[in-house]
């Protein structure tokens, strides 16, 4: 795909040569400085009861008079923000999927300045409106003509918006390497793939890529991680990925991800409806891959450094039993009493080994509870951090990407679900506040160095006819990890 930005008036657009025209109205009102072709097209059709000049509301014309692209598309869009002029170019491209369209150029019908995050919103629009899985569907239909995308602007902020088109492609990037692993199969995506991809990527993008077996695992003494992929067949994988954009003295952002590529819920097994969507349970995972795609494009002067614990949580006659005790990588000993509470497992030893890098912050990312989808939907990722300073800065990173999360407390009385007889702790609470008590189970992991959680189990990957991942949080990891350059 190709993003590039074109300096123009809204005078001029009448002028522009493109497959189609994609014209964001925000409000109710034509500006008078529009190239009178068009304006006069709007009119007659706003008059004609054809369009109406509000979100969600759109007018297609083909060969439209007195207009030198071939198609022009004009798309409501409510009060002028990124997030509304996103909404309506992600609504304009997905009219234009089915045309012959190719080159397609977005502009405003008004003179208020672009910014960076409008280029931005453009190219991860432009990502999601084209991605088509076919790994395992290789009739799905053909991927759509659209590949260029040219957004106009004025002069003045011809430079914000090139290096927000550049931001965005390389985003976009990212969450397209989330979203293909996410929706690989469980017997296509494996740990074993997970690792290659990583070594993939590392090739690609010069990051160093290491891959643990089990036996470097029980080495280090992993006891909760490899106590949850004893049940499968399939090998377990430690993967840690480094981006190094800056001297090796200076501390790296850590990230994260859960990597359970199918999750049965172990003895403690689920039911069985819907099981299927458990291949998202390596979101995380993905996220955190997709990040780094998009910091090695980007090439930040940071370290970021990478870390996945991936395995399958299956029963079997060698599965971790309810009431089984473990001794995790930290010395503390868990009594596992729910074997589908696996995701927070595998992220304590994670997290553990983390502090061998001395971070100046970690942020782990997991599909880690069905309570978190009930307590916030499918619209913000759970936010869990007991660090205000770095409650905002994963805030505003998520505002920013339109990527948004929600804190969560994080209070000691949480904490109290996981108190044990037999262990130093139990690895689930009550049904009560789930998400948050399998936040406080981590954050007994986490008094090395500043950490935050993000609960991604209702946004990572969308149910119903859309079925699919999301690629979220790449957008709110990248923006996060750039804001942290000194
Ligand atoms: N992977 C699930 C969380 C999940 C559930 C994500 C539904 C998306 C949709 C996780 O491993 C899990 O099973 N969590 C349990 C925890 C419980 C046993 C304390 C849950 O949420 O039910
Ligand atoms: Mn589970
Ligand atoms: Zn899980």
């Amino acid at each position: 795909m190709d993003f590039r930005h074109l300096v123009a008036t809204p005078a001029s657009l009448s002028e522009i040569n493109a497959d189609a025209l994609v014209l964001v109205v925000h409000g109710s009102v034509i500006d008078g400085a529009l190239a009178p072709a068009i304006s006069s097209l709007i009119g007659e059709a706003v008059d004609a009861g054809d369009l109406q000049l509000k979100a969600g509301r759109s007018l297609y014309l083909h060969r439209p008079a007195g207009v030198k692209a071939s198609r022009l598309l004009v798309v409501g869009a409510g009060a002028a923000s990124v997030k509304s002029f996103k909404t309506a170019v992600a609504s304009g491209l997905a009219h234009l999927k089915g045309s012959g369209a190719k080159h397609i150029v977005v502009a405003v019908a008004d003179a208020n300045p672009l910014t960076a995050l409008h280029g931005e919103a453009l190219a991860t629009a432009a990502a999601d409106a084209t991605y088509l899985y076919r790994h395992t569907k290789p009739s799905a239909a053909k991927a759509p003509a659209m590949s260029r995308f040219t957004l106009a602007c004025g002069k003045g902020q011809a430079s914000d918006v090139s290096a927000g088109l550049q931001r965005g492609a390389a985003i976009a990037a990212g969450v397209t390497l989330a979203r293909e692993c996410a929706n690989r199969p469980g017997n296509h995506c494996t740990p074993t793939y997970l690792g290659e991809q990583a070594k993939r990527l590392g090739k690609e993008h010069g990051l160093k890529v290491e891959v643990l077996d089990r036996k470097a695992v029980e080495k280090l003494g992993m006891g909760a991680f490899l106590a949850v992929a004893q049940g499968s067949a399939e090998p377990l994988r430690f993967i840690v990925a480094r981006y190094e954009g800056a001297a090796k003295s200076q501390a790296p952002v850590v990230l994260v991800g859960k990597g359970i590529t199918f999750d049965t819920g172990g003895i403690s097994i689920k039911p069985s409806a819907e099981m299927d969507e458990m291949k998202y349970d390596m979101g995380g995972a993905a996220s955190v891959l997709g990040t780094l795609r998009a910091i090695a494009e980007i090439k930040p002067k940071l370290n970021v450094i990478g870390i996945i614990p991936s395995c399958d949580n299956m029963p079997s006659g060698k599965a971790v039993k309810p009431g089984d005790v473990v001794t995790s990588l930290s010395g503390q000993t868990i009594e596992i009493l729910n074997t589908d509470a696996e995701g927070r497992l595998i992220l304590c030893d994670a997290l553990t080994y983390a502090e061998r890098f001395k971070p100046a912050v970690v942020v782990d990312v997991a599909t880690l509870t069905g309570a978190c989808v009930i307590a916030l939907g499918h619209h913000r990722s759970g936010l869990f951090t007991a660090d205000d300073a770095l409650a905002t800065e994963l805030l505003n990173a998520g505002d920013a990407a339109l990527d948004p999360c929600w804190r969560m407390p994080l209070d000691d009385e949480y904490d109290e679900g996981l108190k044990s007889n037999f262990a130093d702790m139990g690895n689930v609470g009550g049904r009560a506040g789930g998400a948050i008590t399998a936040a406080m189970f981590l954050k007994r992991y986490t008094a090395q160095y500043r950490w935050a959680h993000l609960d991604i189990a209702g946004t990572a990957w969308k149910s119903g006819a859309a079925k699919g991942s999301t690629g979220r949080p790449v957008g709110l990891l990248t923006h996060f990890v750039l804001a942290q350059i000194q």
